[in-house]
This record gives C-alpha cells, sequence and structure tokens, in this order.
C-alpha cells in the first residue's frame, strides 16, 4: 500500500518517491546519514576552531536546515548570522550581479565560516567570498553540505564537504524545485527522463 499524502497539486510524497509539480524526486540522502555526515563536520569545525572568534554566516534560503543541524552541535562562543545572495543585471556591464544582503556583523578580525547547502559549478560561492573578503575577516572557510564535484569549476578550496554528489538536480534538506521541497528530512535525486 503506498501512502500519499498530498497538497493543491504542487507536491506528493510517496516514500520513497516525491513529485512535485510534473517531476519525480527519488530517495537518495537518508536523514540518518545526513545527520551522522554533519555531526562528523560539526566534530571538525570544533576542533578547528578552537582559539578562534568565529563567525558563522549561513546563505539562505538553502543552508537554513543544514546550518541549524550543524550549529546545534558547535562549542563555545559563537556567532551566527544569515545572508542572501540576490542577483541583479549589472548597469553598466550588462552582466548578473551578485550581491550579499543581510550582513550587520563585524567581520573584521574574525574567522567566517560560510556554510552553504549546495556548490554546483562555484560561481556563486566565489562571489560570496569576494564580497567577505572586503569585510576584512582574517580568514574565511567554507563549508557545504553537497558538492557537485563533476560540475565544480572553481579553483577555491572548499574546506568541508559533507558529499560528493554526482552532477544531478536535488531537493531536500532545504534545496528545491520550484521552491517546493526545502522542508524534507532527506535528499532526493531527480529521476531520469525516460525517454
Ligand atoms: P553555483 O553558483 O553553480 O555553484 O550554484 C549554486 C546554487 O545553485 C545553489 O546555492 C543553489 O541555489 C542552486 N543549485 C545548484 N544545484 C542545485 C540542485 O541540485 N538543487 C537545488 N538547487 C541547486
Ligand atoms: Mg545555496
Amino acid at each position: 500500500m503506498q501512502l500519499f499524502v498530498s497538497c493543491a497539486c504542487h507536491m506528493q510524497v510517496s516514500m520513497p518517491n516525491i513529485t512535485i509539480d510534473d517531476k519525480v524526486f527519488s530517495l537518495y540522502l537518508p536523514a540518518e546519514k545526513i545527520q551522522h555526515r554533519v555531526e562528523t563536520m560539526a566534530n571538525m569545525l570544533n576542533a578547528d576552531l578552537k582559539g578562534h572568534d568565529p563567525v558563522f554566516i549561513g546563505v539562505l534560503n538553502g543552508a537554513f536546515m543544514f546550518a541549524a543541524d550543524l550549529l546545534k552541535r558547535i562549542h563555545g562562543h559563537v556567532q551566527v548570522s544569515f545572508v542572501k545572495v540576490a542577483s541583479y543585471r549589472g548597469t553598466s556591464s550588462g552582466l548578473d550581479v551578485k550581491r550579499l544582503i543581510g550582513l550587520n556583523e563585524v567581520l573584521k578580525g574574525k574567522t567566517v565560516v560560510i556554510l552553504e547547502d549546495i556548490i554546483d559549478t562555484g560561481k556563486t560561492i566565489e562571489d560570496i567570498l569576494y564580497q567577505i573578503k572586503g569585510f576584512r575577516p582574517v580568514e574565511i572557510r567554507t563549508a557545504t553540505l553537497l558538492l557537485k564535484k563533476d560540475a565544480y569549476k572553481s579553483g577555491i578550496h572548499i574546506d568541508y564537504i559533507g558529499f560528493e554528489i554526482p552532477d544531478r538536480f536535488v531537493i531536500g534538506y532545504g534545496l528545491d524545485y520550484n521552491g517546493y521541497g526545502r522542508n524534507l528530512r532527506n535528499v532526493y535525486v531527480l529521476e531520469d527522463l525516460k525517454v
């Protein structure tokens, strides 16, 4: 028997598949596996950040769940903030310009740890790093739950990686398709279209 939980038509859940609009996603990383890995990442950060004055910066919307689960396991005196990356078309260049919004903390002299949900080509994290550097922290570290290794084009070293995944579209645990799926505890992968 399949249990369907459906809403106004956008999302149907039949474990272990999720349907959002016209797309079917299958279970890829179960919640327990994610939690275990997040715990390991927190342990690494706790060890590495001893004696530092860290500010954790989560990148919204996607990183909210990863940041919450990770930060619950971070010990000691730390600051936490969240930013959004706003895209707009540069007036002079005509190119897409990304601007960080929502950052109120003083970063000068701090160790910044950027928390991302997923890194794909690396363009977004490059833009974020460039702008964070402008606030003159002493050090910037990067942590991401997921890295699409084969799609990654940037030379920037990512310090903490939860899972390296293939170049496939995923949802859940903060990640969305058309705005849906962020609340799911597991990560799901878009099933290949059968032609
Ligand atoms: P990048 O700039 O190519 O590294 O892309 C990073 C951003 O693209 C992420 O912060 C996500 O918003 C989005 N993204 C990339 N891959 C996925 C995916 O598989 N599912 C959902 N969002 C994704
Ligand atoms: Mg993101």
